[in-house]
Order: structure tokens, then C-alpha cells, then sequence
């Protein structure tokens, strides 16, 4: 049986699932190279069919992480599912003055049903153009952030929370998951929402919605939430398990904070949130970004807590965006009963084509779930390929075949070579695990600055380790031998033990804490490899894991585009399937 997945909200993605295996992910992002794209992934659907991942005519249903349609989002669903138009970042930026979209039909939505038939038509308009016929099924946005967790765990019995700034009009939601089927217990509408509440600063602090948030986890840290805890404790409080704003008001959410904070200062008047944040006791981008760092942890915490009392399961999985916050997890882990956790590894609304075919899968087989062992999903390139491509540019890079690519990479980092490292098939989700990473050594703390500016990065949170998972507890204080497993995907801080912060200081947090990546043999052989070689040759078990790409680019899908990285000087050297690259004259 074959399932498409597809979500085309934020980073839309498709996922295919073959009798149960999760066997191809990509976002749209990675193709048509627009950061944290919004909408359907026409691309990836045409590179399915093109490459034989999926046969069209074998193909048994589609599975859309959407459910609700509303007339008011008639443009929202057109802007998504229309290929031709003038892209634009729905929630940072305004609409440009030369907007178009190859469509008129939305403009004939007049209620929810015709939303609904409107939504309908162009996906299967969209199937039929790929050879596709199989019927859809709409999952709903929080069932599908559910489905991704408990799906890929491995656990019979858990307790899925999902949490994020919004999806078909819910923030967060609370499920039973058991024998392979979910029941929600719990759901928080869309004006109770903790990931608008910390984008919400994240705009404040100057940055980008949906896109920064990391950022402002990052330089939380360097900020004191003391100064105005009292102030930030009256915004929201948790009753019955649910976030709940204080005495909300019907305006729209950003409006809602806004007002609030207004009140705290004593101000009445409107003056813009990033102002009227920072008026919040005139704070600095730190102290905000530690208060609502501060405040939702408490809160989420005081959330986590109440669930697992209540229920009584203590093996936690988490999805959904609030989740991409390391440390919220961290104290999620650490609340006392609890025994595990597991965050999906693309726990943002990209997740959700995984999620929605697994639902959809799993709701008839009755199966119990099986643990995910890696998030290798997306393409692949041979050496010959990559011989091919490396041959036009002979002129200007100088290259070799290795024969022994782990050695001769771990010599190159021992060096403090920075090296872009691409292998096999490419990471699903957000993070750089191996496959398309960028990877240096840890003893220089001065790093973090050289590397990113010359990335052309903006970062707060350190770069983060990969470490050989049996050295795990060397260097890690891991309160629970069940937390080793969400570190094999980079999903939780742990305190680093002082020696080895003095060691490896570029992957130590202000607050001593690192975000790793637990590398096993049998997740990552090649990755394993490189680093097993490392740790010969230096006493290190760990280096530096970034991902590989520049600026605000998306992570780099084909080798093209890390030889870009090379020939503009990001990279020292390129190693790329078995060859070693390096600009000529360097
Ligand atoms: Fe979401």
C-alpha cells in the first residue's frame, strides 16, 4: 500500500510511506530553494514521479495535513495551492505591489463549503497532472503533528502533546496514543497560543516569524528574566492543562499581546509591538527573550506535568513547532515521573506529511508503531555522478578520489579545516544530521563568530555537537539513559561536564549547556565513521555539526550547490561522496 503525505502549510513537504515504511521525505524548500516555503511541494511531487519513487497509478490515497476551510482563508488556501505566482513570506512581509497568482477561482469562495470544494478541486488537479487519481483524505493539522510522534517513537502507549502558533484554528493538543490508534483529551484554540506568544517576541526582538525563534532561545541565555518575572506571569496561566492569555480580549492575537503588555507598562497608547514590548520595562533583547523563555517553560512544564499526572503515562512525545525549543524539552524531560520523551525530528508543520500518511495508515492496519532509526528520507547522488559534475569544473577545483574518505576528513577538521560534508540521502526536517552537514573542530571558542560571520549567519545558541553516542555520558550530565535516543536527532540541551566544556568550549553554551547529536553506527555508519577517526586522532569524541548552507539559504539538496559553498570560500575543503575538493591555488 502507498500513502502520500502532504502538508502545505509551513516547509510544505511531501512524505511516502510504502506498507508502513517511511520511504521518502522532502520539503518543497530544498527544490525550489525559498527557505521554509509556504504551500504545496509541486516540485517534489514531479521529482516522485520522475525518479520512480512512487508509481502514479500504484499509488492508494493522498493524505493532506489540512482540515479546515474556512472562507476568510480562501486566499491563504489559493496563495498555497497555486504553483505560479509572485512568492511572498505570508507572515513577515506585506503583500508586494506587483503581487499575481495564475487564479481566479478564489475568488468565487463565499462560504466554507465552497472553500472546502474549492481546496478539493486543485489538489486533485494538481494529482492528475502527475498521473495520480487515488482518492484524498484530510487529516486534521494537530492529529497529523500527533501522529508524527507517537508514529516514529516506537512506543505502545504514550502521551502526545503537540504545540505550535497555529493550525486548522488549534494551538496545542493533548492525546492518548495506544495500540496504534490516538484519542485527544485536550485541545487549545488558536487565541491561547504559546508559539504566537514567543513569535511574538521574536518580531519584538527584530527577527523573523516562524523562522528565528532559535535565535531567541539562543540569547535568552544571555538575559536575566528575574527583572521582570512578576510583570511576565501575569500575560498567562495554565487551568485545566490548557495555556489560557489573561483576561483575553477579541482581538486578533498579536493585538491581544500587545494590549496586554500595554496594560503592564501603563501605557494606553498604540505605538507598535516591538516598541511597546521593549516598553515592557525597558528591556533589552536579552532580558525579553529570558523572560519568555522563562515564562513559557514554566508554563509548558506546569502543562506537561498535569497531563502525565492525570493520565498516568509517562513516556512523553512532543510535536509540533514550540518543540523546536531545546530547552523546553530539556525541562519536559526532566519533570519528575516522566520517562522518556521523543520530539519528531521534523517537528515543525513539515512533519505533518509524515504524520498525515501515518494516521491514515496506521488508523486501518491497527499496528503498534515502530521506532524511527534515522531521518535520511530525501535524494541521493552516486560517485559517478558526482565524478560528472566535478569534471566541468576542473579548471577550477582540484579534487581526488579517496580511498579512504573518514580518514582523510577527520585529518582535514583535526587541521581546523572546515569542511562541508555530503553523503548519502538528505536529511527530512530541519536539521543537518550527517548527511548535509558542515563540520570543524570544537577547541576554538572564537568560532562561533568567524564561522557564522563568514556564513553570513546570525546565531546566539552556539554550534552544536556530534559526539559518538558511547562517549555520550563522558561528556554529558544525561539524567535519564531514555533521553539518548531524542539526542540522536539534535532535539534536547544537556549540561556539559565542566572538563569537557573547558575542551571543546565552541559547543558550550553560556549556561554550560550543548545541544547534541548522539551518533550511532547504526543511525549514521559513514557520519560515525568520520567521527570515530576524529577521536583517534585528536582524544576528541566530538566535533562541530552545522548545517550546511549559507545565509538564509535552505540546507543544499545536490551537490551543486555545496560546491557553490566551496568555490564562494565558505568551505576549506568539499568532501562529497568519496571525493575531496578543494579550490585550486588554496
Ligand atoms: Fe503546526
Amino acid at each position: 500500500m502507498v500513502i502520500l503525505g502532504i502538508s502545505i502549510t509551513h516547509d510544505g513537504t511531501l512524505s511516502v510511506i510504502r506498507d508502513g515504511e517511511h520511504i521518502f521525505s522532502m520539503a518543497e524548500e530544498r527544490m525550489n530553494r525559498i527557505k521554509a516555503y509556504i504551500g504545496f511541494p509541486f516540485q517534489v511531487l514531479r521529482y516522485v514521479v520522475k525518479k520512480g519513487i512512487i508509481e502514479p497509478k500504484k499509488v492508494d490515497r493522498v493524505v493532506v495535513s489540512s482540515s479546515v476551510f474556512l472562507k476568510e482563508w480562501a486566499f491563504t488556501y489559493a496563495f498555497q495551492l497555486t504553483e505560479k505566482k509572485k512568492y511572498y513570506d505570508l507572515q513577515n512581509q506585506e503583500k508586494p505591489t506587483d503581487f499575481f497568482i495564475d487564479d481566479e477561482e478564489y475568488l468565487q469562495i463565499y462560504n466554507a463549503d465552497d472553500c472546502k470544494k474549492y481546496v478539493d478541486k486543485k489538489i486533485k488537479g494538481l494529482l492528475h497532472e502527475v498521473g495520480i487519481e487515488a482518492p484524498i483524505e484530510y487529516v486534521n493539522h494537530h492529529m497529523a503533528h500527533a501522529a508524527s510522534a507517537y508514529y516514529a517513537s516506537g512506543h505502545k502507549k504514550a502521551l502526545a502533546i503537540t504545540m505550535d502558533g497555529e493550525g486548522d484554528l488549534l494551538s496545542a493538543t493533548v492525546n492518548i496514543c495506544d495500540n496504534g490508534q490516538i484519542e485527544r483529551i485536550s485541545a487549545t484554540a488558536d487565541r491561547d497560543s504559546a508559539g504566537y506568544l514567543y513569535s511574538e517576541v521574536t518580531r519584538a526582538c527584530g527577527f523573523k516569524i516562524s523562522r528565528h525563534e532559535g535565535k531567541i532561545t539562543g540569547l535568552a541565555a544571555y538575559g536575566n528574566y528575574k527583572k521582570y518575572e512578576e510583570c511576565f506571569d501575569k500575560l498567562v496561566e495554565v487551568k485545566n492543562g490548557k495555556l489560557a492569555y489573561v483576561n483575553p480580549v477579541g482581538y486578533k492575537i498579536t493585538d491581544r499581546i500587545q494590549n496586554k503588555l500595554l496594560k503592564l507598562v501603563g501605557k494606553t497608547r498604540y505605538v507598535g509591538a516591538a516598541e511597546l514590548i521593549r516598553r515592557c520595562g525597558e528591556l533589552s533583547n536579552e532580558d525579553l527573550a529570558a523572560s519568555i523563555q522563562h515564562l513559557l517553560e514554566k508554563k509548558i512544564v506546569e502543562i506537561a506535568t498535569y497531563w502525565v499526572k492525570k493520565t498516568n503515562i509517562r513516556d512523553v512525545v512532543l510535536a509540533g513547532g514550540v518543540f523546536a525549543n531545546v530547552k523546553f524539552n530539556q525541562y519536559i524531560s526532566e519533570i519528575p515521573g516522566v520517562n522518556s520523551i521523543f520530539i519528531f525530528p521534523d517537528m515543525g508543520d513539515g512533519g505533518n506529511a509524515y504524520g498525515a500518511a501515518a494516521y491514515s495508515y496506521y488508523k486501518e492496519q491497527k499496528l503498534e508503531p515502530a521506532r524511527i532509526k534515522n531521518v535520511f528520507f530525501g535524494p541521493e547522488f552516486s560517485n559517478e555522478y558526482i565524478g560528472k559534475m566535478l569534471e566541468k569544473h576542473k579548471n577550477q577545483v582540484q579534487y581526488h578520489l579517496s580511498e579512504d574518505v573518514y580518514k582523510e576528513t577527520a585529518y582535514l577538521v583535526s587541521e581546523n579545516k572546515i569542511i562541508g560534508w555530503f553523503q548519502g540521502r538528505m536529511e527530512y526536517g530541519p536539521r543537518a544530521l550527517g548527511n548535509r552537514s558542515i563540520i570543524a573542530s570544537p577547541v576554538d571558542a572564537t568560532i562561533n563568530k568567524w564561522l557564522n560571520d563568514r556564513m553570513k549567519r546570525t546565531e546566539f545558541m552556539p554550534f552544536a555537537p556530534s559526539c559518538l553516542y558511547e562517549h555520550a555520558d563522558t561528556l554529558f550530565e544525561i539524567p535519564k539513559e531514555s533521553l539518548k535516543f531524542p539526542a540522536q536527532f539534535m532535539t534536547i540541551t544537556f549540561k556539559m561536564k565542566e572538563e569537557w566544556a573547558k575542551k571543546a568550549p565552541a559547543v558550550s553554551h553560556v549556561d554550560q549547556t550543548a545541544r547534541p547529536q548522539l551518533v550511532t553506527k547504526e543511525g549514521n555508519l559513514k557520519f560515525y565513521k568520520v567521527l570515530k577517526e576524529y577521536h583517534k586522532i585528536t582524544g576528541l569524541p566530538l566535533f562541530i555539526n552545522t548545517s550546511f548552507n549559507v545565509h538564509e539559504e535552505p540546507i543544499v539538496r545536490k551537490p551543486e550547490e555545496g560546491l557553490k559553498t566551496l568555490l564562494s570560500g565558505v568551505i576549506d575543503y568539499f568532501c562529497v561522496g568519496d571525493y575531496i575538493c578543494k579550490l585550486k591555488n588554496s
